[in-house]
């Protein structure tokens, strides 16, 4: 369906340059090496995801994220300098790794988009937890470009990927993409990340309702007993320029409904505390899992927050630290990178940052009555990363 066109509203107020000083802040005032230790934000959430933006750049224009009045040609992205280079963002992983973050996800912007990234793949492939453990290294791509770099992506060292697809039917694929990009392309690039052995694969499907809802059961039904988890999210409020209305959220309660009326479904268990995604399996005739068939995913960012478990931080493509995803500004990374500090330094930016975290914005938009949350001064999606 198309979009209604007076609905449009694009406030594009830019919050790139609005950074906060790092030594405007408060030292960690936990004094003994046990407290240290164990780095938690006010809320006793644990610094565990690294998000890194390796480009502001995409090839599409999805309505819900980058929606193409905005980001037109006159639209002025990061210049070339201003983005970390490889060395910068590899020495800045090198800290948080330190400060607890287990998992790494590349994402832009379309982050396959940034040149050379199986060079940052590798550095980044190559670091260790403070216990010797490998990364969980993983990428969000729109798959356009996969088919071509899967191979290289595996073989610097690159674990899985999660691709974002909002259909299968190709004429509602490309109104979504808004660059009239085939959905045959994109599934070629989940094959080609299946063949070299990226998985577990996710595939992410936004739902905007009115749009796209009647691709929920065609996507199910392709992906089941693949072995690729199909994750449905609800169409979110981020950035200041996608025209957001809660009429065009469709709540994960009726995903799950619509699906079970094709096929029986039972709650699973979360894999990982802080995990964004509820997961539901398919059930066999028993009524218990069934593993072959596989299961889904529901993201319910609008619906049902789960901020109280948010173990995830943003590095901006320009090395600024945004604690949400919703957040108004950075802390400038980038310059303790420029200004010659010691990583020492680094480590004790990131330390004193999260200490003082509180941020829980979808959390507190459920709490309050619809609207009174201010949507003018957010940084894109694009921009710190999904
Ligand atoms: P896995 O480890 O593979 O399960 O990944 P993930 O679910 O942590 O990350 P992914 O990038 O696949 O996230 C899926 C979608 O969930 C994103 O594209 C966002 O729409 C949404 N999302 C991810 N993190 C957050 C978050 O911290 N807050 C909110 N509100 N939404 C988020
Ligand atoms: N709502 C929900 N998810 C979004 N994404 C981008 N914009 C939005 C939005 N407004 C997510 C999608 C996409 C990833 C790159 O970012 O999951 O797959
Ligand atoms: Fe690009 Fe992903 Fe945003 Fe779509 S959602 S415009 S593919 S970054
Ligand atoms: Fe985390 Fe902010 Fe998302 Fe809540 S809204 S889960 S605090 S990123």
């Amino acid at each position: 369906m198309a979009e209604p066109s007076n609905l449009r509203i694009v406030p594009l107020v830019d919050q790139r340059a609005r950074s906060i000083p790092v030594g405007s802040l408060a030292a960690d005032p936990r004094t003994s090496s046990a407290e240290q230790a164990s780095l938690t934000d006010r809320l006793g959430r644990p610094l565990r995801d690294l998000r890194i933006s390796v480009t502001d750049r995409c090839n599409f224009r999805c309505s819900y994220c980058m929606p193409k009045d905005v980001f037109d040609k006159d639209y002025q992205y990061l210049p070339q300098t201003a983005l970390l280079n490889f060395e910068e963002i590899t020495r800045l992983t090198r800290q948080f790794v330190a400060q607890g973050v287990q998992k790494i996800r590349l994402t832009g912007g379309e982050p396959l988009l940034r040149k050379n990234l199986e060079i940052l793949v590798a550095q980044l492939a190559a670091l260790r937890t403070p216990e010797g453990q490998p990364l969980d290294l993983t990428l969000t791509t729109n798959g356009s470009l996969l088919a071509k770099k899967a191979k290289a992506l595996k073989d610097a060292g690159l674990q899985r990927v999660t691709v974002s697809l909002d259909g299968l039917d190709d004429a509602v694929f490309r109104r979504m993409n808004d660059v009239d990009f085939p959905v045959a392309d994109v599934l070629r690039g989940i094959e080609a990340a299946q063949a070299v052995g990226l998985g577990p694969i996710k595939v992410n499907m936004v739902v905007k309702r009115g749009t796209n809802e009647q691709q929920i059961l065609a996507m199910a039904r392709h992906f089941k007993g693949t072995g690729i988890v199909l994750r449905f999210i609800e169409y979110m409020d981020v950035g200041a320029t996608n025209g957001w209305r809660m009429d065009e959220v469709m709540p994960s309660a009726e995903v799950i409904r619509l699906l079970q009326t094709e096929w029986p479904m039972l709650p699973l268990e979360h894999a990982q505390r802080g995990e964004t995604a509820q997961r539901w399996g398919y059930a066999n005739a028993e009524g218990l899992h069934d593993p072959a068939a596989g299961e889904i995913g529901v993201i319910s960012s609008v619906t049902q927050a789960f901020c109280s478990d948010c173990n995830r931080a943003r590095l901006s493509t320009e090395g600024q630290l945004y604690l949400c995803l919703f957040a108004s500004q950075g802390y400038d990374l980038r310059s303790l990178l420029r200004d010659g500090s010691p990583d020492e330094q680094l480590a004790a930016a990131i330390r004193k940052i999260w200490h003082q975290r509180s941020e829980q914005y979808s959390a507190l938009r459920s709490a309050l009555p619809p609207g009174s949350m201010s949507q003018g001064r957010r940084v894109e999606m694009s921009y710190i990363g999904g």
